[in-house]
Order: structure tokens, then sequence, then C-alpha cells
């Protein structure tokens, strides 16, 4: 089994609760927010005060997956507003045990998210403390991008080495999901899975939901 979680990224601002609404009609039980500072990633999104609307809203379970930079000065604020999952990046924190270990006090899922350029070797140290790993299969900034093949088999790298420790760590994917490709990355080991365009560029996000589901839930 394998959680879809659509990406309001490419929702249409204006309806969100809506949007929202539509997604869980479909099936999602998580709803991915991206948040984006226009520095570590070269697209400005939204921030607190949209979680904290969210939260009022629905009952999904939020993941916000911060691209900013030293998000340890702003991680425990997502949790507090609401995110009932916070992704990290790597690239952009220099002290992670640190932000991981505050996300779990606060009671948030802790996650750590990763660019397709960057060595899973970079997440020994802090694998054993973390609820997640955040595989990115595009560079993040944009919904829309076409998945970068090559982390598929870095995926399955990773679940190995998450097997291989016996950690309870998940593994969400993000970027460039499609009813195409959503069967082979569920086999491949995906826990979570992201989806925005997929979801919210057709017109019908229930049934786009519906669709993806039913596409990786097909994969044995
Ligand atoms: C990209 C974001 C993704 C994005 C995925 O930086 O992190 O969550 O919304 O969008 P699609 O599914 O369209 O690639
Ligand atoms: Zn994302």
């Amino acid at each position: 089994m394998f959680e879809l979680a659509p990406s309001i990224l490419s929702a249409d601002f204006t309806r969100l609760a809506e949007e929202i609404s539509a997604v869980k009609e479909g099936g999602a039980r998580v709803l991915h927010v991206d948040v984006m500072d226009g520095h570590f990633v070269p697209n400005i999104t939204i921030g607190l005060p949209v979680v904290k609307s969210i939260r009022k809203a629905t009952d999904l379970i939020i993941d916000a997956h911060l691209m900013i930079e030293e998000p340890g000065r702003y991680a425990i604020e997502f949790a507090r507003a609401g995110a009932d999952m916070v992704s990290v990046h790597v690239e952009a924190d220099a002290h992670l045990h640190r932000t991981v270990s505050t996300l779990k006090d606060a009671g948030a899922k802790a996650g750590v998210a990763i660019n397709p350029g960057t060595a899973l070797d970079t997440l020994h140290e802090i694998l054993p403390y973390v609820d997640f790993v955040l595989l990115m299969s595009v560079n993040p900034g944009f919904g829309g991008q076409s998945f970068v093949p090559t982390m598929l088999e870095k995926l399955r790298r990773l679940k190995s080495i998450i097997d291989g420790r016996s950690l309870p760590v998940q593994i969400e994917i993000d970027g460039g999901v499609d009813a195409t490709n959503i069967k082979e990355i569920v086999a491949a080991g995906a826990d979570i899975v992201v989806a925005g365009s997929a979801v919210y560029g057709g017109g019908n996000p229930a049934s786009a939901v519906r669709q993806l589901i039913e596409e990786g839930t097909a994969w044995v």
C-alpha cells in the first residue's frame, strides 16, 4: 500500500478549499504543501498563514515540504501552524539533527528532502532519526517537470539501504509522477507519492486521484 499526496502547487489558489475537498473525495489522505522562499529554489509560493488556513479547512494529513534556506529557523513554526509532516532539505540545513529533533519534540513527523543531484550518502548519519525521506525526482522549484529517469534506481537503492539497516523510515517521492510511471515508482519502494500537475492539471482532481491510486495499487 502507498499514500498518494496531491500537491496543491498546481491547484487553483482562488478555490483552494474546493480543490482540497476534491482530492479528499478522490481518496487522498495526505496533502502536500510546497513552501518556496525564492532563495533555495528560484520560485516563491506560500508560507505559514496559508498552512494555518488549510489546517482549519481540512482534516487531511498536511505534509509541508520546505524548500527554503535555513529551514531550522522556521520548521517548528510549520508544525505549530498545523503541519503533521515537515521535511527540510539536506542541502539547506547545517544542523539537520537539531531540526529533526525539534520537529519530533513538537509532535510532527520529521523528514529530510534530497535533490536529484545530491548523493544518498548525505543521509547516512541522519537516517536513524527521521520518519521519512523525501526523494526529489525533479529539480525543486516548479510543478509540471519530467521525472528524472535515474531517480527510479536511486529510489531502489534508498529502499535497500533502509531495509538493510532495519529502519522504520518511509520514502516519499516528489516530482514528475503521473499515471504512466506511478506503478513502477510504487514497485520500487515508494510509500508516499506526490503528484501535482497529474492531479490538478486535467480539470477533475477527484477522478485523477482515483486513477492514480488505482494505477499505483495495481503494481503486483
Ligand atoms: C516541486 C515540488 C513538487 C511539485 C510536484 O518543486 O516539490 O511537490 O508540486 O509537481 P508535479 O507533480 O507536477 O511534478
Ligand atoms: Zn514538494
